[in-house]
């Protein structure tokens, strides 16, 4: 299991530290939530500061849209060259062109499903993404419950992904730790994000490692 420590939790006022503490402490990606106050109600990070995150950065970046308009936030982010930037099937009238743009910009798509968000609606677009990104709580905060329906979910769209792309990667964001662990991982699940998990913890590396089953 791959594990995506999401800096959402991190103390900002800190932050070039407690990104080299999460790399130094061995996780696989850095993950940063993009919010714009309309599709979500909150408001996180813009380009400015993720450009200082990526100078100390030893880890790749996983840049997960939170937006209305996702074509101008690819723009924005796209010169910091992410490994991801994924965004949200429900704010997106054609996700496939938006698919196309992230990848003639050599980022790899993604596309993220909320909590009530089928795989189904997706199946078409498999073969031309990366991951999928199924949400296991309302998207704009952290520390919030992990909701259970998403591990029935997960094992559907592994069955569509085994079909259409076996390439593409499960990524599952939301109130993940160390209890519901095992499960993600039977389920199929390749990459976790873990936000107040990891920085809630007393030591980063040792709460990394307790993910990376
Ligand atoms: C929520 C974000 C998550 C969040 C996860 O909108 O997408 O990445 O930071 O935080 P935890 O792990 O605390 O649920
Ligand atoms: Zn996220």
């Amino acid at each position: 299991m791959l594990v995506a420590p999401s800096i959402l939790s991190a103390d900002f006022g800190r932050l070039n530290d407690e990104i080299t503490a999460i790399c130094q402490g061995g996780c696989d990606l850095i993950h940063v939530d993009v919010m714009d106050g309309h599709f979500v109600p909150n408001m996180t990070i813009g380009p400015v500061v993720v450009s200082s995150v990526a100078k100390v950065a030893t880890k790749p970046l996983d840049v997960h849209l939170m937006v209305e308009n996702n074509s101008f936030f690819i723009d924005l982010f796209a010169p910091l060259k992410p490994e991801y930037i994924s965004f949200h099937i429900e704010s997106e009238k054609h996700p496939h062109r938006v698919i196309q743009k992230i990848r003639s910009l050599g980022i790899k798509p993604a596309i993220v499903l909320n909590p009530h968000s089928t795989p189904e609606s997706i199946e078409y677009l498999l073969e031309d993404l990366d991951m999928v990104l199924l949400m296991s709580v309302n998207p704009g905060f952290g520390g919030q419950k992990f909701i259970k329906s998403v591990i029935e979910k997960t094992i559907e769209l592994k069955k569509l992904i085994l079909k259409r792309n076996p390439n593409c990667l499960i990524q599952v964001d939301g109130g993940v730790n160390d209890k519901n662990i095992y499960e993600l991982k039977k389920a199929g699940v390749d990459i976790v994000v873990a936000g107040s998990y990891v920085y809630g913890a007393h030591d980063y590396a040792k709460a990394i490692k307790s993910l990376q089953v």
